[in-house]
């Protein structure tokens, strides 16, 4: 019979989530790409009878991102769809720069969003500032800066590798000593907030580090834009992409990025062209740029980008330092709570990012049964670890319009109702009332 809506099988929709959560990196090969596209016969419409619309289950989104969307960006995300090259298209784009100027604490006027999501925006700022054979310092304490390494080498260049232990920041002596050691590097990469374990790493003193041996300073601000202190003009910062789905209540899919003078003039001095035609900021400012003729170059996510304008639009009305305020307060009430059931963090306190929450999985509890659970008794979404911390931790983002008192109560109480069912060995009926105290506080 056919049915009205969408409704996956539960246990589909876990299998799926954690395979994003957990899983490997996927690595295709040439027989895999050939095998897994070699259909038998086509697909006719008779097999496709049984599809109709899509109706997503509404989840409570404390995972590593995407966070809940605020309702007044899905709101204008549904407003009419108009021509990228409208006249009133193009006012409102001049408006999504200069909030993002503001979200970015920026006078960069080379600072757009990169219409795709946050890994094009880390492809972008490399790609353009990189080209073939040269050496780029790149700082890893997590997923991220792995995937960092994987960008440098696809543009030509040598990665040399600043490592830290995963749940630790980046050690700014080691970033001293990699550019004592190589004194021909063009810049220095880093994640100031490590989704993949929750740690925040020293972006300013690394800043003025680099400059003190003439590198640039490239920024992944992802999970950081809009939920921690980033002030990229103060810190001096030449290059940073974020992502909209984290802190910025928004649907994910766009990139924010901003280049600095400096940065501007090194990719204006480029010998070669930028290998990649779409991601080329040269091109993408005809139609982005501060004097542009607003010539097309592709055609905008218009319906994504008032989606975005919405949010930052959301940013401006609460303030920038409010919203900062805002995840640290709702964290310190998390934290109360998870803590009193007895769980602990896996950052020391002076690096822990209050929009990413690591914690340790209790000794015998079964990681992926409790997150099962969660995702589909209570529509709540925590994270799975990732690669080394896999599971060993959760994750649990306060993240943009998650980050809300509600939610913690939610997490906290069904956190602690599955696992004391499950028979772990937890501190029960303390969690709320310490969440509480810390938000009246
Ligand atoms: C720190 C960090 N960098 C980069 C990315 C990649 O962003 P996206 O998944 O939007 O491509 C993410 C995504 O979670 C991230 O957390």
């Amino acid at each position: 019979m056919r049915r009205a809506g969408y409704f996956p099988h539960p246990a589909h929709v876990f299998a799926a989530a954690e395979f994003w959560q957990n899983g490997p990196e996927p690595t295709i090969s040439v027989n895999h790409f050939s095998q897994s596209f070699r259909s038998p016969t086509a697909i006719t419409r008779e097999d496709i009878m049984t599809i109709s619309s899509f109706n997503p289950p509404v989840r409570t989104l404390m995972g590593p991102g995407p966070s809940d969307v605020h309702p007044r960006v899905t709101g204008a995300m549904a407003r009419p769809c108009i021509g990228h090259l409208d006249p009133a298209f193009v006012g409102m784009m001049d408006e999504v720069k200069q909030m993002l100027q503001y979200a970015f604490q920026t006078k960069n006027q080379l600072t757009i969003p990169v219409s795709a999501p946050g890994s094009a925006g880390m492809e972008t700022v490399f790609q353009n500032l990189l080209e073939r054979g040269d050496k780029a310092i790149v700082c890893q304490n997590g997923v991220f800066g792995g995937r960092m390494k994987e960008v440098v080498e696809r543009c030509g260049a040598i990665p040399v590798m600043v490592e830290d232990e995963w749940g630790k920041p980046v050690d700014p002596q080691k970033v001293e000593d990699a550019l004592k050691a190589n004194s021909d590097a063009k810049l220095v990469a880093l994640v100031h907030a490590e989704t993949s374990t929750g740690a925040r790493s020293d972006v300013e003193t690394i800043s003025r580090i680099a400059h003190e041996h003439e590198a640039l300073v490239l920024v992944d601000a992802v999970t950081s834009l809009g939920g921690s202190e980033l002030r990229v003009d103060d810190w001096q910062i030449d290059a940073i992409y974020s992502g909209t789905q984290k802190c910025l209540s928004c649907t994910p899919g766009i990139s924010p990025v901003s280049f600095s003078e400096r940065a501007v003039e090194v990719i204006t001095l480029r010998k070669s062209k930028v290998q990649s035609w779409f991601l080329d900021t040269n091109l993408v400012m005809g139609y982005w740029g501060p004097n542009a003729k607003r010539a097309y170059h592709h055609t905008a996510p218009v319906n994504a980008l008032y989606a975005l304008h919405e949010s930052l639009v959301m940013l401006q009305e609460e303030g920038l330092e409010n919203a900062w305020a805002r995840h640290d307060r709702n964290h310190l009430a998390l934290r109360a709570g998870l803590e009193a059931m007895g769980l602990s963090f896996v950052v020391e306190e002076e690096y822990r990012l209050p929009q990413l929450n690591s914690v340790t999985i209790p000794e015998g509890v079964d990681d992926t049964a409790v997150r099962g659970r969660l995702l589909n008794e209570f529509n709540l979404e925590i994270g799975a670890g990732l690669g080394a911390l896999a599971g060993k931790v959760w994750r649990i983002g306060l993240m943009g319009h998650s980050s809300r008192a509600e939610n913690i109560f939610l997490c906290l109480s069904t956190l602690e109702a599955v696992m004391k069912e499950m028979g772990a060995d937890i501190h029960t009926g303390a969690a709320l009332a310490a969440a509480q105290a810390t938000l009246a506080d």
